[in-house]
């Protein structure tokens, strides 16, 4: 695994975006696989800023997202569909059908799974996965748990998920229960892993995943395996491992 260092948040979105953008240039019809959460917001800013600008071409570029709430459609604004078209790609001359997320409203969970296996079996193979890192070590929807998932499948979301993303929503009740995900075999066959993490309240998983046993319990530390993955944190993010790398 290879650590990079950054002063903050907005240097860390900026060199992961870099990559990213590296990406595209090398191979113009590559396969992103793309994540959401508050991390990555500061990458999908700056790529914009890059292509408004005319330096990035996205226009043959296919992405494929890691998870979607079950239910949720995809005009709801906490639907993570509706998160990547505000936050990215209404923004780039990307072509929306080629850009992928599980289907929430499919509530038929062997099908909905089966779909997305199919679509990311067709794309052969990710070029590069983003991903953030849940304080519990999950990447995607892949909550702690005694084995590790392979494919896309339905998750019931830890109950530490819910409580952190019942802030989005108006009541308790309405945070949804279960969201499909990419499995973690299908994370690790993409050819590059890219993870980013910023804050202080990042740097004990930092040190649990990339630091500590590999283990189901800990999903993440599974990345530790890949043999290119490339983990960009600011100071705060690193504090508790600054000896170690
Ligand atoms: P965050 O989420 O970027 O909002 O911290 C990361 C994750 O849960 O995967």
């Amino acid at each position: 695994m290879k650590f990079i260092r950054t002063e903050d948040y907005y240097q860390m979105s900026r060199a992961a975006a870099n990559i990213i953008s590296a990406q595209v240039i090398i191979k113009p019809d590559c396969v992103l696989g793309l994540a959401t959460g508050s991390t990555p917001l500061g990458i999908y800013k700056q790529l914009i800023d890059w292509y408004t600008k005319g330096d990035i071409d996205f226009s043959n570029v296919t992405t494929i997202n890691l998870d979607e709430y079950k239910a949720l459609s995809p005009d709801n604004d906490q639907s993570y569909r509706y998160f990547m078209n505000e936050n990215l790609f209404n923004h780039i001359n990307i072509n929306k059908n080629k850009t992928y997320v599980p289907n929430g409203l499919e509530l038929d969970e062997k099908k909905a799974c089966d779909d997305y296996n199919s679509i990311i079996n067709s794309v052969q193979g990710i070029d590069l996965q983003l991903l953030g890192i849940g304080h519990n070590g999950h990447i995607g929807f892949n909550e702690p748990s005694d084995c590790f998932a392979t494919e896309t499948h339905c998750v019931d979301l830890a109950q530490s998920t819910i409580e952190a993303n019942a802030r989005f929503f108006d009541s308790y009740e309405e945070v949804p229960k279960q969201a499909y995900t990419m499995g973690i075999k299908t994370i690790m066959h993409a050819k590059k892993i890219l993870v980013v993490a910023s804050g202080e309240n990042k740097a004990d998983i930092i040190k649990e995943a990339f630091f500590g046993p590999i283990t189901p319990k800990v999903p993440a530390s599974i990345l530790q395996l890949h043999p290119d993955a490339t983990i960009i944190c600011d100071n705060d993010a690193l504090q508790k491992v600054s000896e170690l790398i």
